[in-house]
C-alpha cells in the first residue's frame, strides 16, 4: 500500500530523468576518465572483491551512527548535560564520514541502472544526499557554538529523510531486484544433462545451450569445453552475446567479466560468480552438471 503511493509520487517526478542523465554522465565519465585504474576502482566500489555488493554493507554505519546521534540529542533534551551533545557530535561526525563512502558506492551501483530502477535509485540517492548535508549543517552549528536547538531540529529532519531513503533502498532491492543475483532461482542440473550435439560446438565461439530450461554458456578451446551459467549474475545479461577477452567473457550489458571456465567474477559491476559446470561427451552429445568447485553460492 505505502509502496504504491511512494512509487506513484516518484513516477510523477519527471525532473528526475534529466537529473539522472546528468549524474550518470558524471559518475560514468569520472571512472572512464581514470582509465584502467578507474575500472579497478569501480569494481572495488561495486564490491566485486567481496563477492557481495559493498553499498549495503556500508549503509548500516551512517544509519547506526546517526541513530545514536538522535538518541543522544533526545537524552540531552531531558538531561541538559553536555556529555550528550559531545556524544551526539562524535556520532554525527562518524556518520558523515561513513555516509561519504556509502554515497560513492551507491552512486557507482546506481550508474548501471535504467528505467524505473534508475528513477527510484535517483530519488534514494538524492534524499540521502540531502540528509547528509543536513547532518553536516547540524554538526557545524553544534561545533561552532550555534543554537543547539537548531542543530537538533536539523538533525531530526535529516534523520527523517534518511529513513524515507532507506525505505526506497529496500524498495529497490526487494521490489525491483536491483543488485540481486539474477540466476539465484535457476535450476542447476545436479546430474549430467544433455545440452547439444558435440558437432554444434565451434572452437573459440561463445555458444548458448540449454540443460533442461537452464541456459548454459559453452566455450570450446581445443579439446577443452568450458561451461558456466549463461545468465549474468549482475542483471541477467546474455553472456553468449558478449565477447571473449583472453580467458574472460565480458557481459554485453554492463561489461562485467567472468573467467569463462571457472565462472569467477573478475570485473564488476557483478559481484557474484557464475555457476560452473562439469562437461562430458556421451554418445556424441555434450552433457553438463553443476561442478562441486562452483564459486556460485547457491
Ligand atoms: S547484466 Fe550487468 S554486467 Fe551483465
Amino acid at each position: 500500500m505505502l509502496n504504491s503511493v511512494v512509487n506513484r509520487i516518484i513516477d510523477g517526478q519527471h525532473w528526475l530523468e534529466p537529473v539522472a542523465d546528468f549524474l550518470q554522465k558524471v559518475v560514468g565519465g569520472t571512472y572512464k576518465a581514470l582509465g584502467a585504474p578507474g575500472t579497478a576502482l569501480k569494481s572495488f566500489n561495486h564490491g566485486t572483491w567481496l563477492g557481495h555488493p559493498l553499498h549495503p554493507v556500508l549503509t548500516d554505519i551512517p544509519l547506526g551512527a546517526w541513530t545514536m546521534a538522535v538518541i543522544f540529542d533526545i537524552i540531552y533534551i531531558f538531561n541538559r548535560s553536555h556529555t550528550w551533545t559531545s556524544a551526539a557530535d562524535a556520532t554525527t561526525f562518524i556518520g558523515i564520514l561513513a555516509a561519504l563512502a556509502t554515497a560513492v558506492t551507491g552512486f557507482t551501483d546506481w550508474n548501471e541502472t535504467f528505467g524505473r530502477e534508475r528513477r527510484v535509485g535517483a530519488a534514494h540517492g538524492l534524499i540521502n544526499t540531502v540528509a547528509l548535508l543536513l547532518f553536516i549543517v547540524s554538526l557545524i552549528v553544534g561545533l561552532t557554538g550555534g543554537s543547539r536547538a537548531i542543530a537538533i531540529v536539523v538533525a531530526f529532519v535529516g534523520y527523517a529523510l534518511l529513513l524515507s531513503a532507506a525505505f526506497l533502498g529496500g524498495e529497490l532491492v526487494f521490489s525491483i531486484g536491483t543488485g540481486v543475483n539474477h540466476h539465484a532461482w535457476q535450476q542447476v542440473p545436479e546430474k549430467f544433462t544433455r545440452v547439444m550435439l558435440e558437432g554444434q560446438l565451434k572452437d573459440g565461439v561463445l555458444i548458448r545451450g540449454l540443460a533442461g530450461d537452464t541456459p548454459i554458456l559453452l566455450y570450446k578451446n581445443g579439446e577443452t569445453v568450458c561451461a558456466i551459467s549463461e545468465t549474468c549474475s549482475h542483471a541477467g545479461g546474455p553472456l553468449s552475446e558478449g565477447k571473449i577477452v583472453g580467458n574472460l567473457v565480458q557481459c554485453p550489458w554492463h561489461g562485467s567479466r567472468f573467467d569463462v571456465c571457472s565462472g569467477a567474477v573478475k570485473q564488476g559491476p557483478a559481484t557474484v560468480s557464475q555457476v560452473r559446470y562439469e562437461t562430458r561427451m556421451q554418445n556424441g552429445q555434450l552433457e553438463v552438471k553443476v561442478s562441486e568447485h562452483t564459486l556460485q553460492p547457491n
